[in-house]
């Protein structure tokens, strides 16, 4: 009974990193859904902070987050915190000292460690700080090379940079169960990546995709404008079987211009394939597939565990799709005697149409799209998020690009399957609307940037495509 009551009380410190705050609680929530997990945040939870405490949990849901996140640094089954360090005494003298021992005892090696959040301490105080943890029962051997258990003090100076207060506004201390995946970020780093175009997603990116849609080992995933298949890279690292298509023969070939400075053409070997087989996932890859997203050759039935995508905004260019000569209205004779296939403008507002649908069909029930949204922030309200009545709204994460423009990472999980009246429900939705009229977008999109966000020297902040 004793140990069933010290077990349901643990709680769990997560340090978060401070970038890409909108897509942490989404991508720990996602991670906990995997393993049909939820938890509830205490009375200090505060979404931008760096330290989150979660109860409900025991150490393997902890450990199964960590094996995944790239949001979280690291995570600790929290022993005590309070305001102060006298409120940290206190509340660490009341956890259970039966929790305690099996790490404590005097056969244990141990290390304490500091880390201080919006400060740095001097070598002299971080000292202090751990001699004065001595009210713990430490009865071990300090190791500071190979310490079988890890405890670490943290303190948190709040977020401003420019105010950091002389005593930290709370205080942790608890024992080290994991490191996040930080790594990943380095290690699959576009920079260093064999194959790599204009609009290559940015690693971190491409895992926390990857995470809220909740991609586990032996799933199927697709991403139907795959490009260079940076998130194709983030999902077999996953365990994920991938498979990819695009419009565009070079890029499925590997062939073509290249992107990178000093170099005219690409390599005989910079592809897709080639990409995953540099990370060790190559036996991961199904295929890619010159394809026309806006006219798919699948059967309709449920194919895939998740669709995970960067859609071409056309932000930089207009966005295309393959066309027919019974699409020629009169006058259009320039096209006529052509053999190849007739491009025609791909609205925004159908990219997001297709994509839905395709998904609400494709799409095993349980499984997730995921994909970007691109925003004009002034016109921006949640109802212009695009909607389907197969598809749950999971979460809707902002990236700021400039003051008037940001891109938001949509997901969305499959409740139902579609019946004929689900596919003409959302064609009528107005949600579409902002993105009917392409060209519209695009102008405003940029003109906001022009009026704001050029600078004198002509350069301007958008990052979009
Ligand atoms: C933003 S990029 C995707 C980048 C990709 N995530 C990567 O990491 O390289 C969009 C891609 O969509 C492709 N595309 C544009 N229109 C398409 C269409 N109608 N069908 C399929 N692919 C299309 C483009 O060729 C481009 O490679």
């Amino acid at each position: 009974m004793a140990a069933n009551m010290s077990r349901s009380c643990r709680q769990y410190l997560l340090h978060l990193a401070q970038d890409n705050l909108d897509f942490r609680l989404p991508e720990i929530e996602s991670l906990l859904a995997l393993g049909r997990k939820s938890f509830n945040t205490n009375v200090n939870f505060k979404e931008t902070a760096p330290f989150w405490c979660l109860d409900g949990l025991c150490e393997e849901d902890v450990k199964a987050v960590m094996a995944r996140s790239v949001c979280a640094k690291s995570a600790y089954e929290l022993w005590g915190h309070g305001r102060t360090h006298s409120e940290l005494k206190t509340s660490l003298l009341k956890f259970p000292t039966e929790n305690m021992r099996p790490f404590m005892h005097q056969h244990s090696t141990y290390r304490i460690n500091v880390y201080t959040f919006n400060k740095t301490l001097e070598f002299a105080d971080r000292i202090k700080r751990i001699d004065a943890m001595e009210y713990l029962p430490f009865e071990g051997t300090v190791s500071l090379k190979s310490p079988q258990h890890v405890f670490c003090l943290l303190e948190d100076y709040g977020t401003d940079p420019n105010n950091i207060p002389e005593d930290p506004e709370y205080v942790y201390f608890g024992r080290w169960i994991a490191d996040g995946q930080r790594e990943l970020i380095q290690s699959h780093s576009v920079k260093n990546r064999h194959f790599i175009g204009n609009t290559s997603m940015d690693a971190g990116l491409s895992f926390i995709m990857a995470n809220h849609a909740k991609v586990k080992q032996n799933d199927v995933v697709f991403d139907p404008f795959v490009g260079t298949g940076s998130l194709l890279v983030a999902c077999s690292q996953f365990g994920a079987y991938v498979f990819g298509t695009d419009i565009d023969y070079n890029i499925i070939h590997g062939k073509g211009r290249s992107c990178r400075k000093n170099q005219k053409w690409r390599g005989p070997d910079e592809n897709i394939r080639a990409n995953l087989r540099q990370y060790g996932t190559e036996k991961l890859y199904l295929d890619v597939m010159l394809s026309d997203a806006s006219k798919p050759v699948w059967r309709k039935t449920a194919l895939f565990d998740a669709i995970i995508t960067d859609p071409p905004y056309g932000i930089r260019e207009s966005t295309r799709r393959t066309g027919s000569h019974k699409d020629m209205k009169p006058g259009d004779a320039v096209y006529a005697e052509s053999h190849v296939p007739v491009s025609q403008a791909y609205h925004l507002s159908d990219i997001f149409k297709d994509l839905l649908s395709f998904s609400a069909h494709h799409l095993v029930l349980g499984g997730r799209l995921v994909y970007w949204l691109p925003v004009y922030r002034p016109d921006y309200s949640e109802e212009i998020v695009p909607l389907h009545p197969c598809l749950q709204l999971i979460s809707n994460c902002e990236q700021v690009l400039s003051s008037h423009t940001s891109r938001r990472l949509i997901t969305m999980e499959k409740v139902k399957e579609p019946e004929d009246m689900d596919n003409q429900a959302h064609l009528l939705d107005p949600r579409f609307s902002p993105y009917e009229g392409h060209n519209a977008f695009r102008q405003k999109y940029f003109s906001g940037l022009k009026k704001r966000d050029t600078k004198e020297d002509g350069t301007s902040e958008v990052n979009g495509q």
